[in-house]
Parts: structure tokens; C-alpha cells; sequence
């Protein structure tokens, strides 16, 4: 059996799907079963019970299973969350991890989130478990977090000056994950996987503009001001800075504007571009759907 942890999530849910899709029995861990309706009713799906941060409520969601798929929130306690998971499953006898982390992964990362993942990466390297790392570049769901001034204001606000990044597709992620769960011969390997091209955010406003057939311009603002947006918003301080981080790191380059076609040409994977994903998504950004403001 495998298992996929994070499923009420982005990527852990896009996962399910992929194994729906391709009929493939998955059972998925989830914290609160009330918010995971619609994982419920996909086909070979099970869904069970459990806190990653509490191992005694992991019984049933470990037992019988052979691979996991390590996903949690970027949050404080990511690195005690994943790690608790790591060592629960060792004792209930996992052979194999698949860790989800972020290209810029390292322990030396000035940016929280990349070095939280380095923690853990090493914790399950040094686990005696069988480990593979899915090392992921920026979501191409971040953009569908600007949908609310996109639609109010026809623009979005980001302190990226000309820095290009390589955003990839949830689905391709979620299909690199279900060949490193279901195929061999991947342990002790990392995979990096990104989008296909290098895109400014001058290229990707034009990428919308063109989905949703109006002009949507992108607006360079100083970092600042985005941290009072979303300080104003609720998001806790430490991420505020942890993101504020993030994007000096972009502005200077950091290797986020590096494409990685390696994955998915060795998995044998068609990647998707920025424009497919921005017309399956023109619903979103027109703001017409209401599924994904706020993201
Ligand atoms: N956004 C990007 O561009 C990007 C790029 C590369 C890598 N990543 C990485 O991708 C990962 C996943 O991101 P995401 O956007 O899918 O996250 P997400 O939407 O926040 O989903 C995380 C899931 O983990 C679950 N979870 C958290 N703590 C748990 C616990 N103690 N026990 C059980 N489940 C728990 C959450 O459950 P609840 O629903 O109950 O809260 C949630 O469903 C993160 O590690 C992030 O660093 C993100």
C-alpha cells in the first residue's frame, strides 16, 4: 500500500487525483476527514485519520503500507511534523519515502522554508529508510493568489523586478509522484522538476492577458509594501519575512530561473506550459469560478 500524507492540500490532492486517474489504489492521510469529501468519493481511494505530529493516532494510516509520500504545510512546524511521520513510519515497518521539498532545498538557504526542507531531507537520509527527493520549482498556482486584483484591478503586485522563474504545472508534479511511487529503481535519487520555460513577470501577465482575453499588466512594487499587504492580510510575520526573503533571493537569482526538463523526460512526462495552465485557468483569473482567490 502507499500512502500520500498533505492530501487536503495543493499538491497532496492534485496527487489523488493522479492516482484516481490512473486506477491505482492510494490511501490518503488527512487530519480532519470532514474537509476531504471529494477525495472520498475518487475510486481507489482510502482515506484515514491521522496527526503527523501525534504517532499514536498513525496506526491505521501506516499499517500495511510499503511507500509514502511525505507532503505537509510550510508552516513553524514543518520539520517536526515530517520528521515525527519519518520515524512513525520506520517503526511501522515503511521501506520507502518520497520527500517533497523545493529546487533551492539547503541547509545553507537563507530562506526558511528551503532550509526546514534540507532538515528533514537529512533526517530521512539518515533514517536507514530507502528515500527519494521530489524537488519542485514555484507552483503555478501561486498566480491564481493575485486573482483578486487581477480581477479588480487588471493587475497584479509582486517585488520580482526582472527576475524569471520557472513555475510548473500541479498536475505534472503529481505525475512525477506517482512514477516515483509506482515504478523502481528511483531510491536515493533526487529529482528536480520545473516548468519549461523561464518566464518574467512581464511574460507571465502576458500569458493571462491572453487566456482571459483582456490586458492584465504586471506592477513591480517595493518589498515593503508588499509585506504591509500581507501583514494586512493575517499572514503571520515569520512567513512574511521567510517570503520577503524569497523574493530578495529571486531578485538576485538564486538558480529558480533554471529549467529542469530532466524529469519529466526521464519519467516520461509532457510538460505543460504557462499558457495551457493560465487557459484551463481562465474561469479562475477572470474571477468567475471563486475557487482560487485568496489561494
Ligand atoms: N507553493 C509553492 O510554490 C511550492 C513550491 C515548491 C515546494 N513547495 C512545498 O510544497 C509543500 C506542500 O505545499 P501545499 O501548497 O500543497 O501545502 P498545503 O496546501 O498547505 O497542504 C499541506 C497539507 O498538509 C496537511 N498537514 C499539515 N500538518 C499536518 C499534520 N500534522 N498532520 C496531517 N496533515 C497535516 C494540511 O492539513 P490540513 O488541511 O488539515 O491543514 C494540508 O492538507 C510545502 O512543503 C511547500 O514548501 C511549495
Amino acid at each position: 500500500m502507499i500512502l500520500v500524507t498533505g492530501v487536503n492540500g495543493l499538491i497532496g490532492s492534485a496527487v489523488i487525483r493522479e492516482f484516481a486517474r490512473q486506477q491505482y489504489p492510494v490511501r490518503a492521510l488527512v487530519r480532519n476527514r470532514a474537509k476531504a469529501q471529494a477525495l472520498e468519493t475518487l475510486p481507489g481511494v482510502e482515506v484515514v485519520e491521522g496527526d503527523m505530529l501525534r504517532p499514536e493516532t498513525l496506526g491505521r494510516a501506516l499499517d500495511g503500507v510499503d511507500r509514502v509520500l511525505l507532503i505537509s504545510s510550510p508552516d513553524q512546524q514543518m520539520v517536526e511534523t515530517q520528521c515525527t511521520l519519518i520515524d512513525a513510519a520506520k517503526r511501522a515497518g515503511v521501506r520507502h519515502i518520497v520527500k517533497l521539498s523545493g529546487v533551492t532545498t539547503s541547509l545553507d538557504s537563507p530562506f526558511l522554508f528551503s532550509r526546514m526542507h534540507a532538515e528533514i531531507a537529512h533526517h530521512l537520509e539518515h533514517s536507514g529508510l530507502a528515500w527519494t527527493q521530489l524537488r519542485p520549482s514555484q507552483f503555478m498556482t501561486e498566480y491564481l493568489r493575485e486573482v483578486p486584483t487581477i480581477v479588480a484591478e487588471r493587475a497584479f503586485f509582486l517585488p520580482f523586478e526582472d527576475a524569471k522563474l520557472t513555475p510548473v504545472d500541479l498536475e505534472d508534479i503529481a505525475k512525477a509522484a506517482f512514477a516515483l511511487l509506482t515504478t523502481p529503481g528511483h531510491e536515493g535519487k533526487t529529482y528536480m522538476i520545473s516548468g519549461p520555460e523561464a518566464l518574467s513577470m512581464i511574460e507571465i501577465a502576458e500569458q493571462i492577458s491572453l487566456a482571459i482575453g483582456e490586458a492584465v499588466r504586471y506592477v513591480n512594487i517595493a518589498p515593503e509594501e508588499r509585506k504591509r499587504a500581507q501583514l494586512a492580510a493575517g499572514i503571520p510575520a515569520y512567513v512574511v519575512d521567510a517570503l520577503d526573503v524569497q523574493s530578495r533571493l529571486r531578485r538576485e537569482g538564486n538558480g529558480e530561473e533554471v529549467v529542469h526538463p530532466e524529469t519529466h523526460i526521464a519519467l516520461g512526462i509532457r510538460p505543460t506550459t504557462f499558457a495551457e495552465f493560465a487557459r484551463r485557468h481562465a474561469a479562475d483569473f477572470r474571477g468567475e469560478s471563486g475557487h482560487f482567490e485568496g489561494v
